[in-house]
């Protein structure tokens, strides 16, 4: 199994780059082999794994980019065993601009993840918060998008675009890019308004909605500060409890079997269709409309 899988949402501060690093964490703990590309010029997912952010240096995903190379030194070792990572830099702010003049500039990052993701079970990309260049590499690299949602009131509003500019990068770009999964974030139950959200996109996207919620934890927001993923810094901590479930729903769905942990309650219930439900979103005029994706 070899999946490049883009995670992202054009709406910042929806937990993309925590779930980059504790889903990828995670999953190299359940054993694979994974790579982390952070192409946000913020750099949070490369901070977050205790990385250097070395502007200037040649060791970056944007020196990459610019080179249509990626060179064994770009690919750090991490914390954890089985995980690595290319580092993002600020110099990356500038790639909107000078990617512009490159010939196939969509199909830049999918020529360079290519050379190099025959090693890994996983890829992950995070992509920065708008549906720019980059994002555009990434979902043209990408074999699925997973988007975190934040369970907030425009949640819905969000997805309609991100799905139209899937929808677009499949007829232009990518024709077999596919959803891999809508994944809600920050969740407090207790709140009223996470679970009205929360019943109102599983309405329109079915299947498509990870079975995983991830609760809002504060040891998820301390972590990176320490440069680990939650896994290693609090592995007991609800939040590094989540991703692990998260990390194993993805294994399961990806080898077409429930996903659940295997000492979880559960394990062995019947297999379960992996994403195929048709999403939907709803029109200006308040209608519930099907995405042919
Ligand atoms: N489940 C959670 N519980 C508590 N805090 C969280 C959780 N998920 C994310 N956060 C915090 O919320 C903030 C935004 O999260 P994160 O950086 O992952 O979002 P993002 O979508 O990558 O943002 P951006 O769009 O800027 O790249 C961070 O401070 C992060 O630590
Ligand atoms: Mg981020």
């Amino acid at each position: 199994m070899k999946k490049i899988i883009a995670v992202a949402n054009q709406k910042g501060g929806v937990g993309k780059t925590t779930t980059a690093v504790n889903l990828a964490a995670c999953l190299a703990i359940a054993d694979q082999n994974v790579l982390l590309v952070d192409i946000d010029p913020q750099g949070n997912a490369t901070t977050g794994l205790g990385l250097p952010k070395a502007d200037g240096d040649s060791n970056n995903i944007y020196v990459a980019l610019m080179e249509g190379a990626i060179t064994p030194s770009m690919i750090f070792d991490t914390a954890v065993d089985k995980l690595k990572a290319i580092p993002s830099t600020t110099d990356l702010y500038g790639a909107e601009i000078e990617l512009v003049s490159f010939e196939r500039r969509e199909y830049r990052l999918a020529e360079l993840i290519e050379k190099v993701s025959e090693q890994f079970d996983f890829v992950l990309i995070d992509c920065p918060p708008s549906l720019g260049i980059l994002t555009l590499n990434a979902f043209t690299a990408a074999d699925s998008v997973l988007a975190p949602i934040q369970t907030e009131y425009y949640a819905l509003e969000g997805l309609s675009q991100l799905v139209k500019t899937i929808s677009r990068v499949r007829d232009a770009f990518n024709p077999t890019l596919e959803i891999e999964g809508l994944l809600f974030t920050m969740v407090d139950v207790r709140t009223t308004l996470s679970n009205q959200v929360m019943d109102e996109v599983k309405n329109h996207f079915g299947e498509l909605v990870f079975n995983t919620v991830i609760p809002r934890n504060i040891r998820l927001s301390e972590a990176p500060s320490h440069g680990k993923p939650v896994i290693l810094y609090d592995p007991k901590s609800k939040g590094a409890d989540a991703y692990i479930d998260l990390a194993h729903e993805l294994i399961g769905r990806n080898s077409g079997l429930k996903g659940k942990r295997p000492d979880n309650e559960g394990a062995g219930e019947p297999e379960q269709e992996s994403v195929t439900a048709v999403p939907s979103v709803e029109n200006e005029d308040g209608f519930i409309q099907h995405i042919d994706l």
